[in-house]
């Protein structure tokens, strides 16, 4: 199969991620693997390129890198618009929703109230089901499910809890402007039973939206393990806006205790670096993980913008794609259990290159050395950079003549970057042109990256999946050059591979 390429209608459409048809989407919702197929919904908007109207749009992959669009889900109506939400596979029949034979898919999601409708102003739980695999869904009668009676109450994910002889639904949702996590139980998706709350706590700058629970084993050992609760934030990133934070701790059945909350000292934003982030970059948001995926994976998927700009990002008639679908796992780091995400399915398997550069060692002092034949609009490129004794070393990405992403490590401070201030369009809003950074610690002498470059996104995981990095750029399909460089002294990079797509 070769990777979708960019038209120059359509010059920033991915090759890689998935992206709106033609329409606006946003969250990615009710992520479900079932009957061989990934199901991806998602936030959208029917009838238009920016938010609103919000429906659950519906595509499916085999590969979570080609996808195929189907009609829209679940629709709004005039009582409701559907926010964002989950799936899971009913496969005993508890709700009884299913028919003789015939188990239901059961999507939970969030009941905005449209003006008009009595309960206007205030945001509940509802369900869909659907007894054909997900492509057609029927709102329940009894809706909604959960009512508190609150305007900020979202973001519900379900999954079954099974441990010590007990099974049941769990459901986690937010109430967004709390800061606060609050979880269900049900035995049969219908009736729910409130078991406690978590929060506030670490990053609280925005509002709380779209957790997710699970559990999963510390550097591969099923005896050892933990429970990660993610919780995105908008805005109050660690670079600024839309961005996700997760604690990883424990779950009895009724409590999340966590182990990663920062409770002493400095006022929060001053520990942004201390708390967990599911990614560094701006531009991945409302991660949340896929029910049922095969082989025990624990799979993500993210909507790739930032609600700073989200509205304003220069595709048409499209507007926004998601973030790689990630595999994450919990690997001790430093004495302490860290989630690591890598891809969860490397494109080099499922897509043709059309060239493929493999280097040896090159060093360089104070220079850039443009890499001729590792030029290339959608790429998969790794490298380990020795720092040596430069100040600064990296790379130059999606480069024209007046334009170029720069990836590169601050030396001294080390911390990882990404310049996007002159990556290409960034003046359809005064909040994208920047320079964002994270931490990155030296492992062995080195700085270890594997880098996804797209028609519009760049895409780091460094040292492993230990730290991710996620932005969106709009260079010009023109601008498809790659360099290396080092300045205020000499670095060395090792092992670049660069394996091109478009
Ligand atoms: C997150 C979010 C959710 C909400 C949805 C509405 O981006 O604000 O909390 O359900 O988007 O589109």
């Amino acid at each position: 199969m070769t990777a979708s390429t960019a038209s120059t209608a359509e010059k920033y459409r991915p090759a890689l991620h998935f992206s709106a048809q033609n329409t606006w989407i946003n969250d990615p919702n009710g992520l479900i693997y079932h009957d061989g197929l990934y199901h991806l919904y998602f936030q959208n908007n029917p009838q238009g390129n920016v938010w609103g109207n919000m429906s659950w749009g519906h595509a499916t992959s085999p590969d979570l890198l080609a996808w195929t669009h189907h009609p829209v889900a679940i629709s709004c109506d005039e009582n409701e618009d559907i926010f964002s939400g989950s799936t899971v596979f009913d496969r005993k029949n508890t709700s009884g929703l299913g028919t003789e034979g015939k188990a239901p898919l059961v999507a939970f999601y969030t009941s905005f109230y449209k003006p008009g409708n009595a309960r206007h102003g205030l945001q509940a739980q509802s369900l869909a089901y659907s007894l054909d695999g997900g492509y057609t869904w029927t709102k329940h009668a009894g809706n909604p499910i959960i009512d508190r009676n609150s305007p900020e109450f979202r973001d519900p994910k379900v999954f079954r809890y099974t441990a010590a002889g007990q099974s049941y639904w769990v459901m986690v949702a937010v109430e967004a402007k709390d800061h606060q996590v609050v979880l269900y139980k049900s035995e049969n998706l219908l009736e729910w039973e409130f078991l406690s709350s978590f929060g506030p706590a670490n990053a609280t700058g925005g509002v709380w939206e779209c957790p997710d629970l699970f559990e999963l084993p510390v550097d591969g050992d099923p005896g050892q393990s933990k429970w990660v609760l993610i919780v995105n934030l908008n805005p109050g990133g660690p670079n600024s806006g839309s961005a996700g934070q997760y604690f990883v701790g424990s779950f009895d059945g009724t409590t999340f205790t966590s182990e990663s909350t920062v409770t002493e000292g400095r006022s929060g934003d001053e520990r942004l670096a201390e708390y967990q982030w599911l990614d560094w970059g701006r531009d991945y948001y409302a991660a949340v993980s896929f029910s049922d995926a095969p082989d025990g994976r624990r799979l993500m998927i993210s909507w790739m913008n930032n609600w700073e700009y989200a509205n304003d990002i220069p595709t048409s008639p499209w507007r926004s794609p998601m973030s790689l679908a990630r595999e994450v796992a919990l690997r001790t780091i430093n004495g302490t259990p860290r989630l690591v995400q890598v891809p969860a399915s490397d494109p080099k398997n499922e897509f043709e290159s059309t060239a493929e550069f493999a280097s040896g060692l090159v060093q360089l002092e104070n220079e850039a050395q443009v890499l001729e034949q590792a030029a290339g609009a959608v790429q998969r490129i790794k490298l380990s950079i020795d720092p040596g004794t430069a100040k600064e070393a990296g790379l130059v990405v999606r480069s024209g003549a007046s334009e170029g992403t720069r990836i590169g490590i601050d030396v001294e401070r080390s911390e990882l970057f990404v310049d996007r201030r002159a990556s290409g369009e960034t003046d359809f809003h005064a909040a994208f042109a920047s320079l964002d950074k994270v931490p990155l610690p030296l492992v062995n002498g080195r700085y270890e990256l594997t880098i996804f470059v797209d028609h519009c996104s760049v895409e780091i995981f460094a040292h492993d999946g230990a730290v991710t990095m996620t932005e969106l750029i709009f260079p010009s399909p023109s601008s498809t050059g790659l360099s290396l460089y080092a300045t205020g002294g000499a670095a060395s990079f090792h092992d670049l591979s660069v394996i091109r797509f478009d």
